[in-house]
């Protein structure tokens, strides 16, 4: 009988590797010129586009198309991805990455205008393919999908996971669009309207479904959580319905350069928002319910060796919980900030609310989660370096509160935040290459 594909680790370390020297890296640059007001150079805007490129397509969606590779056909019980399909939607994605990144700078300093364009047309297109296939691979299987009675776990990745691949279908379509869009026009940067609408899609649509999907059937063993005996599917219809609306009304008002706001888009937060609420406050981080498993094992559980207090394991994983914990403080500060710029009279800057989701709950949340689930995937039960963790959990959130915190105060000329706003990106670059060093370690040992 065939086997399941073991983890593709090529594909965690490009994850890695993009987001290192390149997402973060050109952050930790753009934020150093900014906070020190240094005189940007031709290319400054084609690197805060190729930036959120990469931090949104290369960090967080390589680590998500990894991990679902792995995790989705074994839980779904379907038959194995071939080796074949693996290679294709990685290497698509990787080289699409790194050939448009590097053409859109490029195009600022060389001459070749036309066969750069064409590049970063080509690159988009290759991404999109890449992203067209991992559909394919898992659209199909997770709408066939029938959890056993009982499996909870099973079934409450579902709701979250098809809102995230139909995300995942629009977003290829938009970014195909972007490069073609930009081979055909005389501008130096992707048209900014669409880029955003590609963006928010991104973000609303594909990375924090994915992210709920993950945490709602895998903290219940991690953390030890209430099991997803909640209605899911209702809370997942209540943020799919939310992100539609949302990414409707931005669509529109910035299509049309709207200056009001347009009614449909703050529905659609207001829904987001709710839904967001509800599902923090059903995972039970305050753990005001009885945990699932009280109902199967005694009060005094494993006796003679009890797991740590709020951790189903020893601590061989370092304290990976503070990544998530403090994930979810952020996503809620992301709600509460995006709810509130809609009250008050001049909003809260968009750049911090956005990084609030991307650097404070993603991140984070990728950092706590990998150090938990690679080990396991390899067949381990323990990372390298525990001490590691705590330092990479330290450090990230430094870099959140530097990245974020001086954006929002509007004298953020006084020099530690300055400074602090500098020299963010370095930090997460730090956090960043502590997980590589520790993921690496793991898999020799492995
Ligand atoms: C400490 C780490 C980071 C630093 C220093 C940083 C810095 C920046 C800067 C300076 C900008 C442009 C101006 C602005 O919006 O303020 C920006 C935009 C952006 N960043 Fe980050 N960022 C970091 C982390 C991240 C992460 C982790 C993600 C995604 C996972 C991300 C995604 C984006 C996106 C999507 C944009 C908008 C790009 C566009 O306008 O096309 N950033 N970032």
């Amino acid at each position: 009988m065939k086997r399941h594909l073991p983890l593709q680790t090529h594909i965690i370390w490009c994850a890695i590797a993009l987001g290192l020297f390149g997402g973060f890296g050109m952050g930790a640059h753009l934020v150093y010129y900014l906070a020190f007001g240094l005189p940007p150079g031709k290319a400054f805007g084609a690197m805060i586009q190729v930036h959120g490129h990469l931090q949104l397509l290369g960090w967080t969606g390589l680590f998500i198309i990894g991990v679902s590779l792995f995790k989705l056909p074994r839980l779904m019980s379907t038959r194995p991805l071939s080796k074949i399909l693996v290679r294709l939607i990685t290497i698509s994605i990787v080289f699409g990455i790194t050939l448009k990144s590097t053409a859109h700078i490029l195009l600022f300093y060389l001459r070749y205008e036309d066969t750069l364009r064409m590049a970063v047309a080509f690159g988009g297109l290759l991404e999109s393919t890449g992203i067209l296939l991992f559909f394919s691979a898992i659209f199909r299987n997770s709408v066939t999908f029938r959890p056993q009675t009982g499996a909870y776990a099973a079934a409450s990745i579902k709701p979250f996971l098809m809102i995230s691949l139909i995300a995942w279908l629009f977003y290829a379509l938009i970014n195909a669009f972007l490069g073609v869009e930009f081979y055909r026009s005389m501008a130096t940067l992707q048209s900014p309207a669409w880029n955003e609408v590609g963006t928010e899609t991104y973000i609303h649509g594909v990375l924090l479904p994915t992210c709920f999907a993950f945490s709602i059937s895998t903290f219940p063993i991690f953390l030890r959580l209430r099991a997803p005996t909640w209605p899911v599917l209702r809370v997942a219809t209540l943020y799919g319905l939310g992100a539609v609306f949302y990414l409707l009304g931005t669509a529109v008002e910035l299509v049309n350069a709207s200056d009001s706001t347009n009614p449909v888009r703050v529905v659609g937060v207001c829904l987001r928002a709710a839904a967001i609420v509800y599902l923090i406050v059903e995972l039970d981080f305050l753990r005001l319910r009885m945990p699932w498993y009280r109902k199967f094992r005694s009060k005094q559980d494993r006796e003679n060796r009890p797991p740590r207090r709020h951790a189903g394991d020893y601590g061989q994983y370092g304290n990976f919980e503070w990544l998530i914990y403090s994930a979810y403080a952020w996503l809620l500060l992301g709600v509460v900030s995006e709810v509130l710029s809609l009250v008050i009279n001049s909003p809260l800057p968009s750049s911090a609310v956005r990084h609030f989701y991307l650097l404070g709950f993603v991140t984070h949340l990728i950092l706590g989660m990998a150090v938990r689930l690679v080990p396991g995937f390899l067949g381990s039960s323990r990372i390298a370096f525990p001490f590691l963790v705590r330092l990479s959990f330290a450090l990230i959130l430094l870099s959140t509160i530097t990245r974020t915190f001086p954006v929002l105060v509007p004298s953020s000329n006084h020099g530690l935040l300055r400074i602090g706003y500098g020299f963010s990106g370095v930090i997460a670059m730090a956090a960043i290459a502590l997980l590589g060093v520790n993921l690496f370690a793991t898999v020799r040992r492995a």
